[in-house]
């Protein structure tokens, strides 16, 4: 038996990487005051089909339950929040800023060298409550932080504003429901299948041009200006273009100052109302986020800003490998070998007091040779043997050997945690 296709055994270094990115990220959401959620892996239907988008709900592990309900399995967290901040949360004082790490579930062409699994970790933060710029540069900037904390140091962050492109489809005679193909068109980055999408919804060749300049206008805070000029007598988009700008010098007194402008982000999940972004590198997306601020009352709420971002832990971590990052590595403190079976007794108790005193302590479980116990205590990467023999036991003494120069030293049994230490 095999695992099913897209999913992944977790073991080893690679799992060590994922649960150091998973440490980073939630201690920097702790760190700006973000308060952890959990919700259910499995949630109604209808709570992700309302407006993530058909091309999420095209990937949805959906099933009926025994007694005919319809269910799926979580492919992203930001509509459960939502939907956990309409039932529980509403009435709290605002903003409400939550974080959570859990895993999803997209029925997707599985690619492991680019990071596309079937089930992925997702961490992620929403602040509820807030339609200020600061919030929107908030958000960006602790996923800034995020990677500078991990040490990846080639990566992109690129903004964009949705709005704008809406607004041009708007005057172009396409309505904000019907919008959305176009706007997976444009995600797509393919000109062929975005003309197709044009040329079905009878578009303009002015309008056409429009867009495709705005799309194709990518780089440093210049563009903001070209932009400008570009979307005259379109009142709404110069607003999301001011918004843009108020983030960016949010962003900015935030410290961060390496991002790229490029308004042909529409994101793939289609709740985003204007402020976007994404994350990239190696040409793979670390994560994204952006404004949502009709979700809330699209499911059953009042109406209530929110701005949010998730990251792909999996993917993360494998850009640190990929970086040649050193991750710290969860190794054994001591290795307690007994020299006779007859003192295992005593080996137990001083890992116990070992384990006590906070180290990680394994005592062989094999009844192996002293010998063979060193070359196990190595294997396991230990950092220090403890050597439990009848002689040292005698005189209240035990040795210790570190690991790895070799040298060996014979302490008080009683000072063992305190020479450990120290060492
Ligand atoms: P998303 O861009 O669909 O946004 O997913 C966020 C991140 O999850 C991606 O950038 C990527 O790193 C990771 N990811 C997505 N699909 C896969 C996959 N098949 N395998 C591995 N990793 C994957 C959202 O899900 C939004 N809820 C983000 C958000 C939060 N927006 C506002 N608040």
């Amino acid at each position: 038996m095999r695992r099913p296709r897209g999913t992944r055994d977790l073991f080893g270094e690679e799992l060590a990487r994922i649960r150091h990115v998973e440490r980073v990220i939630l201690d920097i959401f702790r760190r700006y005051g973000y308060q952890e959620v959990e919700t259910p892996v499995f949630e109604s239907l209808e709570l992700f089909t309302k407006k993530s988008g058909s091309s999420i709900v095209d990937q949805i592990y959906a099933f009926k339950d025994k007694s005919g309900r319809e269910l799926a399995l979580r492919p992203e967290l930001t509509a459960p929040v939502v939907r956990l901040y309409n039932e529980h949360l509403r009435s709290s004082p605002k903003p409400l800023k939550l974080f959570y790490l859990g895993h999803c579930f997209r029925y997707e062409r599985p690619q492991i060298g680019r990071g596309r699994y079937r089930q992925f970790l997702q961490a992620g933060c929403e602040i509820i409550g807030s339609s200020r710029p600061e919030a929107d540069a908030e958000v960006v900037a602790l996923t800034a932080e995020i990677v500078e904390e991990l040490g990846i140091k080639k990566c992109e962050l690129r903004l964009g504003n949705v709005r704008l492109l809406r607004e041009v489809l708007k005057r172009a005679g396409v309505s904000e429901t019907e919008q959305d193909p176009i706007m997976r068109a444009i995600d797509s980055r393919d000109e062929i299948r975005l003309q197709a999408e044009l040329d079905r919804w009878g578009i303009e060749e002015e309008d056409k041009k429009l867009l495709k300049s705005l799309i194709s206008l990518r780089g440093g805070e210049k563009v903001l200006e070209d932009v400008r000029e570009l979307i005259q007598g379109l009142p709404e988009a110069t607003k999301a273009l001011e918004k843009t700008k108020s983030i960016i010098d949010r962003l900015k007194w935030f410290g961060v100052h390496k991002f790229s402008i490029d308004f042909g982000i529409s994101r793939g999940l289609e709740y985003y109302t204007d402020f976007v972004f994404e994350l990239y590198s190696g040409g793979i997306q670390l994560g994204g986020g952006g404004r949502y601020d009709n979700l809330i009352e699209l499911l059953g709420g009042e109406p209530c800003p929110a701005v949010g971002v998730g990251l792909g832990v999996d993917r993360i971590a494998d850009a640190l490998e990929r970086h040649g990052v050193e991750t710290p590595e969860d190794r054994l403190d001591c290795m307690v070998l007994p020299t006779t079976d007859e003192i295992i007794g005593e080996a137990l108790r001083i890992a116990g007091e070992l384990r006590r005193a906070g180290f990680s302590a394994d005592v062989d479980l094999m009844g192996r040779s002293l010998s063979k116990g060193l070359s196990y205590a190595n294997s396991r990467k230990a950092k220090f043997a403890v050597v439990v023999g009848p002689r040292d036991l005698k005189v209240g003494k035990v040795t210790i050997r570190k690991m790895k120069s070799g040298e060996q030293e014979r302490v008080d049994r009683k000072r063992l945690t305190e020479f450990l230490s120290l060492g």
